[in-house]
């Protein structure tokens, strides 16, 4: 169907004069004796379009609420500096009728209830905007690391091998489980791959492969976690980018990631500041500030010792007690990046214990080199790490654990044949949307939320 996107009209005057076909989404319409205005939204823009239906005579029926249209009209200057359609009812044609049980007749409805109705909650402005800020930054993101002589890779969505460990994996099967099986062994071996499989957590152990021979590469795509999280910030489905770099330590991966969210951030400010403003004004005061601030400044920088002790001294009545060796809950990610940095702060060198096997072991033998990200308003967005290049340390590592180190030894043959430093992260795309957006809830930056106990 031949057409202008409204985006373009909107934007330019260069359509002025012009007589110009545009399909859209009816959002309001209001009618006097002989004209009726109607504002007509297609997706490519914030902004609507005024279509100006001049009525005559003849038989004029108000387009409704919900209504898809295509107009043939004339562009004109309308007032203050925007543009506008005029026409005549002739050259309206109703693609599709909407009727008045429509949801989104009315305006104002919260997010809770445009949740229940994630196929026509797009067509708001916060969705219109929330989706649009998605796709900018993950071509943002694309860009960074194509500047930066990153290969995209595509790791297995299934897999054999539970990368983080934490026994959060969703199960691929096409077999019930049935007593005619004598134990689990027997059960995997009559499945479709021949042993036991799973939905990937993270695309990090196959990048790691990829990046030991391309040097530098990233990944882009979903990781599933069966965690029983039912928070704002957990998602069963998420999207994650994760880089992987060859001949880098600790210090090289935080350089990274502050660059990176740098210049996707900058990117985000200047390819989307009506979304930005939208967000400002009805989501974040200040949000546009904040993000500026962000990306004009060093982040902190503090070791999970020094934050343990920052927790400990701060007279705040944690939720969750607080001791060297503990993992840190939101509501002490949120008190450091908050209350005490008050922007961006890696928090480095963990406890062994809280963290994954793969993980660089420090000298003191009681830490391992890993980095958070954490940001006010979300916490932790970034999770990465150098990586233990050393086999025999490795391999006491997956020991302690109990691992069984067959199914990883493609992982440690990477310690075997010309190993390096090297290291990476991963950064949750739906947390950077909510960081970048303001938006407080998870659910409402991804188009089809999976959680705990829910799926539509
Ligand atoms: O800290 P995580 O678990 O790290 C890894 O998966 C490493 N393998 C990454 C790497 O080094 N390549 O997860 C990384 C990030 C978190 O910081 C968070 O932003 C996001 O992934 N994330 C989730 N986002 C939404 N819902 C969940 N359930 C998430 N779990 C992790």
């Amino acid at each position: 169907m031949k057409h202008i996107d409204v985006k373009e009209i909107v934007t330019s005057k260069k359509y002025v004069g012009s007589e110009v076909t545009v399909c859209g989404w009816v959002r309001t319409s209001r009618n006097s004796k002989s004209v009726a205005f109607v504002e007509l939204n297609d997706g490519t823009s914030l902004k609507n379009i005024q279509i100006v239906v001049e009525k005559g005579d003849g038989d004029f029926k108000e387009p409704r609420v919900g209504m898809s249209l295509k107009v043939v009209g004339n562009v004109v200057e309308g007032r203050n500096n925007t543009v506008e359609i005029n026409t005549v009812p002739e050259n309206i044609t109703v693609l599709g009728d909407c009727p008045t049980d429509y949801p989104l007749q009315k305006k104002g409805h919260s997010l809770e209830f445009l949740r229940s109705m994630p196929h026509l909650r797009s067509r708001t402005n916060t969705f219109n905007a929330v989706w649009r800020v998605r796709s900018v930054l993950a071509a943002a993101l694309h860009r960074y690391f194509q500047n930066h002589n990153y290969v995209y890779i595509n790791t297995p969505l299934i897999t054999g091998s539970d990368c983080e460990g934490a026994g959060e994996m969703f199960q691929v099967t096409t077999n019930g489980y049935t007593t005619e099986f004598r134990n689990e062994e027997e059960y995997y071996a009559n499945d479709f791959f021949g042993r036991k499989a799973g939905l990937s957590v993270s695309g990090q152990l196959e990048g790691e492969m990829a990046a030991t021979a391309m040097g530098k590469i990233y990944t882009f795509g979903p990781s599933f976690r069966a965690e029983n999280s039912n928070t704002p910030k957990h998602l069963a489905e998420f999207w994650h980018i994760e880089p992987e770099v060859a001949f880098a330590e600790l210090d090289d991966v935080i350089e990274i990631a502050e660059d990176m969210l740098k210049y996707v951030i900058g990117q985000l400010l200047e390819l989307c500041p009506d979304e930005i403003k939208f967000f400002d004004a009805h989501f974040e005061k200040g949000l546009k500030s904040r993000l500026e601030e962000l990306i004009s400044h060093d982040f902190g920088r503090v070791t999970y010792t020094e934050a343990i002790e920052l927790l400990k001294n701060s007279g705040e009545n944690f939720v969750y007690p607080v001791e060297w060796g503990c993992d840190l809950q939101t509501e002490h990610e949120r008190y450091i990046s908050e209350k005490v940095f008050k922007k961006a702060v890696f928090v480095t060198d963990y406890p062994k214990e809280i963290k994954s096997f793969y993980m660089k072991q420090n000298p003191d033998g009681k830490t391992v080199a890993a980095v958070d990200l954490l940001v006010p308003g979300v916490g932790e967005i970034i999770g990465g790490s150098e990586r233990e290049a050393d086999y025999d340390k490795l391999v006491s590592a997956m020991q302690e654990r109990g691992m069984n180190l067959d199914l990883y030894s493609d992982y440690l043959d990477l310690r075997k044949f010309g190993s390096v430093p090297h290291g990476g992260f991963g950064l949750g795309f739906e947390r950077l949307i909510m960081y970048t957006t303001g938006m407080a809830n998870i659910r409402d930056v991804i188009l089809y939320p999976r959680t705990v106990g829910s799926i539509r």
